[in-house]
């Protein structure tokens, strides 16, 4: 099989897994259940997830612990994304193809559902306590990571720094600041869970994080070379947000070319520390590569 339909083949089983771990749709609050779904299934890249199994594989895991992780953090990066286009945020109406939940459920269902996709998270990862009793240890040091990384030194972190900033020059020094915590964090969050989960030592962990970290930079700057020029279409969302939004990026502080070879430089580099360890995931390798050059 090739790339592409192993690919495919491995985010269809990821979307069993989130469906698997979604609440039943049931009770006087059956209708939080219905938005999770709605903002949950509606068809993301499922990169998140992705990175989290192939780097549990890359350290030799092979059961199922990972699953209730990789859909908690599927949970929290889709929470992230509800609020993000909240009227008070970015006020955006379309996502992955769909109305943004906000505009499907009004704010204050949309403020909840996030809410409730954050929370629900860390139920759905504490299960892994039940499924796993004898890896206890390794299940306690991601959800440490997790909670971590979504958190004020991380995705949360960067958010705030973005959102206060906008209508302002931003330094390249605090734009690589707002890029580490808002979309770096949820990526080092995927790869360090994966790798604590199979059993990767400390050292190995750490280093999987800065690998992570400049997968995360790379990705967010191409998201930002997307919104100008791509099309709605493509991505699922609207573009020109950020020239909306009055944002600081990659591309208003260097150029599109610029921005790109950046991309490629920073992805090489964590290719190239990918490439050190003694063991090996041609798969993912693939996926950091294909990265770079990402549509949408
Ligand atoms: C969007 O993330 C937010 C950023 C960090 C740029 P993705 O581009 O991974 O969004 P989905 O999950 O595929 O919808
Ligand atoms: C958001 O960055 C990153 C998050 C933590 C949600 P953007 O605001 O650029 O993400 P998009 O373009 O709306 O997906
Ligand atoms: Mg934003
Ligand atoms: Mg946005
Ligand atoms: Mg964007």
């Amino acid at each position: 099989m090739n790339y592409k339909n192993r690919k495919q083949k491995k985010v269809q089983a990821i979307e069993e897994v989130l469906k698997k771990y979604l609440p039943e749709q049931s009770g006087y609050q059956k209708q939080i259940m219905e938005a999770m779904e709605y903002s949950l299934m509606a068809g993301g890249k499922r990169l998140r997830p992705m990175l989290m199994q192939e780097t549990y594989a890359l350290f030799g895991g092979q059961t199922q612990v990972v699953e209730p992780f990789m859909a908690a953090l599927e949970m929290i990066h889709t929470y992230s994304l509800v609020h993000d286009d909240l009227p008070a945020m970015d006020d955006d109406d379309y996502r992955r193809g769909r109305k943004t939940t906000h505009v499907v459920y009004g704010e204050a269902m949309g403020i909840l559902t996030g809410d409730a996709l954050l929370n629900y998270a860390f139920e759905t990862a504490a299960k892994a306590f039940d499924l796993f009793p004898e890896k206890s240890l390794v299940i306690g040091k991601a959800l440490q990571v997790l909670a971590g990384k979504a958190g004020i030194y991380g995705m949360i972190g960067g958010q705030v720094v973005d959102v206060a900033s906008a209508g302002e020059t931003v330094s390249k020094e605090v734009l690589d600041f707002i890029y580490e915590l808002k979309t770096s964090a949820l990526i080092e969050s995927a790869m360090m869970i994966g790798a604590i989960l199979a059993g990767a030592s400390e050292e190995e962990v750490k280093k999987v994080e800065t690998i992570a970290k400049n997968v995360g930079i790379a990705f967010q700057i191409q998201d930002d070379i997307l919104d100008v020029t791509s099309t709605a279409e493509v991505l699922g969302k609207p573009v020109l947000s950020d020239e909306k939004n009055e944002k600081t990026t990659y591309v208003t502080l260097v150029g599109v070319e610029k921005a790109r070879e950046y991309v490629e430089k920073i992805s090489n580099e964590a290719i190239a520390l990918l490439e050190d360890f003694e063991v090996k995931n041609p798969f993912l390798e693939e996926l950091l590569r294909e990265l770079i050059h990402r549509e949408k």
